[in-house]
C-alpha cells in the first residue's frame, strides 16, 4: 500500500522535522507567497498559507511521480478504462473538447457528443425565442430539472452561480424525494406554461421517477391532451433510451448522455440543459471551453505548476500527514451558494471509499468530510469551531475579485453598486484566512490586553487556499468546476482508490423498496428499532 513506499515513509519523516513550525514562520522567506501561488487565466490560487515548505512541494511530487501520475492522467484523458470495478472510461472531459484525435473510436465519440449538442442547441433555441408551446400553445415561461445528485447538484450550483444573466426562461429545481420543494413551486406555476426536465443518467431513479409521475398528473389536472403533455411539457436527458421511451418520451423529446459519464461529472453533457436554457446555447460553449482550459492546464503543466495536482498533494498532506480530514469550502459570494453541496458529492461521493484497486481495506485515510457554506454566513455559524475547537479544519476560500453587476429598479436601470458590499466581503475573506493561520499572533498590539483571557485564545495553524477568480462567468465557472474534479481524480490515484464508482449508495436504495412496502403492510423482520419506526407511521 501507498503508505508503505519510499516516498510517503520520506513524507512522514520530514513532517516530523516540520510540525513544530508555525505556518507564520514560514513567511520570513519574502518570496513565499510567490513560490506557493499558481494562476491560470482568470484564475488564481493562493496556497501559501499551510504548513509547506519547497522540500514538502518536492516529496510530495515524487509522491505523485512514484504513483504514476502523469501516466494516470493520459490513460484518463484518453479514455482507458480508469473505472475497474464498472470497467468503463470516466471521459467527462471528453464533452469539453473539439474532436482532434486520429484515433477512429474517439472521433466517433467527439461526433455523437456534437450530434448531442446540436440537438440541445436547437431545443435550447426554441425554448428560449419562444417557439416551443405549451399543449395549449402557450409560450414557455418556466422550466423545471426534476434529478437528484449529478442530475441537480451541477446544474443547480451553475444556473444559482450565473443569475445575473438575463434568460427568458425561470429555471427551477426538483431534487428531493419527500414532496415538499414540489408541493411549493407547483402552487406557483402554471401548467400550460411550464416545461420539465427528467434528468436521470439511469432513468431508474425512484426519487426522480417519483417526483415526474406526481408533475404528470399536475399536468393533467389542466391538461386534457396527454400526449400534448408527454410531447410539450417533458424531455429527458439519460443513458437508457429504453426507459426514457417507456415512460412515454418520444425521440425528440430525449437527449442522450453515455455510460462513460458519471452522474457527478455530467453537467458538461445533456444533463446541462437547465443551464444552457439559463445562458444559451453560446454561453454553454463557453462554459466548455472554460473546463477544457483547465483540462489542458492538467494534461500538459509540470506537477509543480500544476493548479489541481498542486491542491491535491497539499490535501494529501494535511489529511494523511497533519492527520486533517475535514475540509470547508468557503465562497464569498452568494452566487456561489450552492457550490459547497456540488462539491460534497463529488468530493465524497468518488473518493469515500476504504477499499483499493485489489478490494484491500486500506490503512490510511482517504476522502475528507466536505462541507461548506458561503463564507459571510459560515462566519456566523461555524466559525467559531474553525477558530477555536479542537479540530482541525483545512479551508478553501474562494472569492471573486470583480463584480459589475448592479442592482435595478423594475426598469432595469442600473441604480444601486454593490462594491462597498462586495469589498467588505473581500476584507472579510482575507481577514479569516489570515486569523485562522495566525490565530493570536494576529491580534494588533493595541487589542493585545483586551485579548487577554484563555476565552480569546486563537491557537491559529488552521491551513487553507484561497481561490481567487476575476468574475463568475461561464468560462471561469467551468474552470473553477475542472478544477475540483482533477483534485478529487489526483488523491484517488495516490490513495489508490476507484473515484468513478459508488457501490456505497447501492444497499441503501433496495432496502428502502423493501422499507417501503412494509410500512404499506406487509410482512418484515426487521432489527427492533426499525420495526418500532415503521410502526409509528404504518399506513
Ligand atoms: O444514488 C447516487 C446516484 O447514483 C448518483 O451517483 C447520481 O448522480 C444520482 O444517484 C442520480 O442518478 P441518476 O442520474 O441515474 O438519476
Amino acid at each position: 500500500m501507498v503508505n508503505q513506499s519510499k516516498a510517503w515513509v520520506q513524507l512522514k519523516k520530514y513532517f516530523n522535522d516540520i510540525e513544530p513550525q508555525s505556518i507564520a514562520s514560514f513567511f520570513g522567506d519574502k518570496n513565499r507567497t510567490d513560490t506557493f501561488s499558481l494562476s491560470l487565466s482568470s484564475l488564481y490560487l493562493d496556497f501559501s498559507k499551510n504548513k509547506i515548505d519547497s522540500t514538502t512541494v518536492a516529496l510530495l511530487v515524487k509522491l505523485a511521480e512514484q504513483q504514476s501520475l502523469k501516466t494516470k492522467i493520459d490513460e484518463l484523458l484518453l479514455g482507458e478504462n480508469v473505472n475497474h470495478s464498472e470497467n468503463r472510461p470516466a471521459l467527462h472531459t471528453a464533452l469539453r473538447v473539439s474532436p482532434t484525435s486520429e484515433n477512429s473510436s474517439s472521433i466517433d465519440r467527439q461526433s455523437e457528443i456534437e450530434t448531442q449538442l446540436k440537438k440541445m442547441g436547437a431545443i435550447v433555441n426554441k425554448i428560449r425565442v419562444g417557439q416551443w408551446r405549451g399543449a395549449t400553445g402557450k409560450k414557455i415561461t418556466d422550466v423545471v430539472n426534476i434529478g437528484v445528485g449529478g442530475s441537480d447538484l451541477g446544474p443547480l450550483m451553475v444556473v444559482h452561480a450565473l443569475q445575473n444573466t438575463v434568460s427568458p426562461v425561470e429555471l427551477h429545481f426538483i431534487s428531493s424525494i419527500d414532496g415538499t420543494q414540489f408541493a411549493k413551486l407547483l402552487k406557483q406555476l402554471n401548467q400550460e406554461t411550464t416545461l420539465f426536465i427528467i434528468a436521470s443518467k439511469s432513468f431508474t431513479t425512484i426519487d426522480t421517477l417519483a417526483n415526474s409521475e406526481t408533475v404528470l398528473q399536475w399536468l393533467k389536472e389542466k391538461i386534457h391532451n396527454t400526449s400534448a403533455i408527454y410531447s410539450q411539457h417533458f424531455i429527458g436527458v439519460s443513458a437508457n433510451k429504453k426507459m426514457m421511451a417507456k415512460w412515454g418520451l418520444s425521440k425528440s423529446n430525449q437527449l442522450l448522455i453515455w455510460d462513460w459519464v458519471g452522474g457527478r461529472y455530467s453537467m458538461w453533457s445533456s444533463i446541462g440543459l437547465s443551464i444552457a436554457l439559463k445562458i444559451g446555447m453560446d454561453g454553454f460553449r463557453e462554459f466548455l471551453v472554460g473546463a477544457n482550459k483547465m483540462d489542458i492546464h492538467f494534461a500538459t503543466e509540470p506537477f509543480k505548476q500544476n493548479i489541481p495536482v498542486m491542491m491535491a498533494l497539499i490535501n494529501i498532506w494535511n489529511i494523511n500527514f497533519l492527520n486533517i480530514n475535514k475540509k470547508a469550502i468557503l465562497p464569498y459570494d452568494a452566487r456561489l451558494k450552492y457550490l459547497p453541496a456540488y462539491l460534497s458529492q463529488l468530493v465524497m461521493e468518488s473518493n469515500g471509499k476504504q477499499v483499493n484497486h485489489s478490494g484491500e481495506t486500506v490503512n490510511y485515510k482517504t476522502c475528507p468530510i466536505l462541507w461548506g457554506e458561503v463564507g459571510p454566513n459560515a462566519q456566523h455559524a461555524f466559525f467559531q469551531l474553525l477558530h477555536q475547537g479542537t479540530q482541525k479544519v483545512m479551508c478553501d476560500f474562494i472569492a471573486i475579485i470583480d463584480r459589475d453587476d448592479f442592482d435595478t429598479d423594475s426598469k432595469g436601470t442600473k441604480e444601486v453598486s454593490l462594491k462597498k458590499q462586495h469589498d467588505l466581503a473581500l476584507a472579510n475573506c482575507f481577514a479569516q484566512s489570515r486569523v485562522l493561520m495566525m490565530g493570536d499572533d494576529a491580534i494588533p498590539d493595541k487589542l493585545k490586553e483586551k485579548f487577554n483571557s484563555p476565552f480569546k485564545h486563537y491557537p491559529g495553524e488552521q491551513p487553507s487556499n484561497t481561490i481567487l477568480l476575476d468574475s463568475i462567468s461561464p468560462k471561469n465557472m467551468g474552470m473553477l468546476i475542472a478544477l475540483y474534479e482533477h483534485i478529487t481524480f489526483v488523491e484517488s490515484v495516490i490513495w489508490e482508490i476507484n473515484p468513478f464508482d459508488q457501490w456505497g449508495v447501492e444497499l441503501g436504495k433496495l432496502i428502502a423498496q423493501e422499507t417501503y412496502q412494509a410500512i404499506q403492510g406487509t410482512n418484515h423482520d426487521f432489527d427492533a428499532s426499525t420495526e418500532s419506526l415503521i410502526n409509528k407511521v404504518k399506513r
